[in-house]
């Protein structure tokens, strides 16, 4: 077979393989989540994501993608708030995969006031 004819199938099977272990990462552990957040966020945020004091933020529920940004903007101290900014350069990649993935996991219902 020709060069030609090889080179575009191995970029298509690398471009797999690459995408494979970048979901993987990306999926996160909800499990480890939940005992990352019984060691570091529970006492603000609840294991339920219903926050225990009125500053913190109700978590449950909340879209994956912006409790990742969020972490994120506080590790990089990109969105400042004392607490987070300190609590947030505890947390590796995963960690922060996996804390999203509990609290976005949890399933809530909405009530309108009426
Ligand atoms: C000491 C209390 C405390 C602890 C512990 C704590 N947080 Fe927070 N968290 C807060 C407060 C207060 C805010 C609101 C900060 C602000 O105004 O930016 C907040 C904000 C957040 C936000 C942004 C919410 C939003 O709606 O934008 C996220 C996400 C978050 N915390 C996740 C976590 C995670 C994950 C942990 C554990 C690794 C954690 N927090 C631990 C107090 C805490």
């Amino acid at each position: 077979m020709a060069m030609s004819r090889i080179l575009p199938i191995l970029a298509a099977v690398l471009m797999s393989v690459i995408g494979l272990a970048g979901n993987r990462a990306f999926a996160g552990d909800p499990m480890a989540g939940k005992a990352k957040v019984e060691a570091a966020c529970q006492v603000c945020h609840g294991l339920d994501g219903r926050a225990t004091a009125p500053m913190a933020a109700n978590l449950s529920g909340q879209q994956k993608e912006y409790l990742v940004a969020q972490l994120e903007a506080y590790r990089a101290d990109k969105r400042r708030h004392e607490q987070m900014n300190i609590i947030a350069k505890m947390l590796s990649d995963d960690d922060i995969e996996n804390v999203a993935e509990w609290y976005s996991s949890i399933k809530i219902t909405i009530e309108m006031p009426n």
